[in-house]
């Protein structure tokens, strides 16, 4: 899962590099196709409950499973990216929010808290904490600073398949769900939207969209429960190592 993992960060981080004014998500989704192949990976998305693409790419206000196509990212946009990746017959799940250009404070701030909040979530994923007490955490951070989490949309365990027991919601209280207990993994995504947290489906059946049209976000890591803390399989290198930023030095 930890090679898998590294395949996702790479991807994510070439994805991260090739949004620009003009390209369109159907490029995006080619980009990491051949990146996930090229690594001797599968694209897990594709042909998932008929998923036609490799990638979800969802702009603005799309939440999330936005199917890549003729859509051109525009300065000031932001686009949530996710990815998967089955190698040697496991699976590793991550996403990002990237802005293009400047999208202004108010997005960049949506981006900055739900990344942290991810981040500290995953730092409650300690063996005998329960699932609760991550679900809790990531809440909580995001209530704090005035934005919603997305309940109808779920985190999931995830191994030889992208999704496994238990669900992970990014809501909950402390002390419920699951014991936390050494080899577990979760995929663990809050969805963060600027206004509510109600969301609509597409005409495509795929694409979650708020439902008032405000922005929203997406942060994603596959973390490992270990004896030594969590471990976070889909890091990229700058968040492995030392020099973290102030979110990421959480245990
Ligand atoms: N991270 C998403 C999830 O856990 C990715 C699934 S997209 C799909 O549900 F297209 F494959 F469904
Ligand atoms: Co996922």
């Amino acid at each position: 899962m930890a090679r898998a993992g590294e395949v996702v960060a790479g991807c994510l981080a070439l994805l991260r590099d090739s949004c620009a004014e003009g390209v369109t998500t159907a490029e995006l989704d080619r980009v990491a196709e051949n990146f996930i192949r090229e690594h001797k990976g599968i694209p897990t998305f594709k042909g998932y409950r008929g998923y036609p693409a490799s990638i979800c790419a969802s702009p603005n206000q799309m939440v999330v499973h936005g199917i890549p196509g003729p859509y051109e990212l525009k300065f000031a946009d932001i686009i949530s990216l996710d990815v998967g990746v089955t190698l040697g017959g496991w699976v590793a799940d991550a996403a990002i929010t990237v802005a293009v250009g400047d999208p202004g404070p108010l997005a960049l701030r949506l981006m900055e808290v739900t990344e942290t909040s991810l981040m500290r979530g995953i730092a409650r994923c300690v063996v005998g904490n329960h699932l609760g007490d991550v679900s809790h955490t990531v809440e909580e951070h995001v209530v704090a600073n005035g934005f919603t989490v997305v309940r109808s949309l779920v985190g999931h365990g995830v191994g030889r398949e992208m999704h496994e027991d238990p669900q992970v919601p990014n809501f909950g209280a402390e002390g419920e769900g699951p014991l936390l207990k050494e080899g577990m993994v979760l995929a663990i995504e809050p969805m963060v939207n600027a206004g509510t947290h109600k969301v609509t489906v597409g005409e495509d059946k795929w694409a979650i969209s708020t439902a008032d049209n405000s922005l929203s976000a997406h942060f994603e890591h596959t973390v490992a429960v270990t004896r030594n803390g969590p471990r976070i399989l889909t890091a990229s290198k700058a968040e492995d190592g030392a020099g973290l930023g102030a979110a990421h030095r959480l245990w």
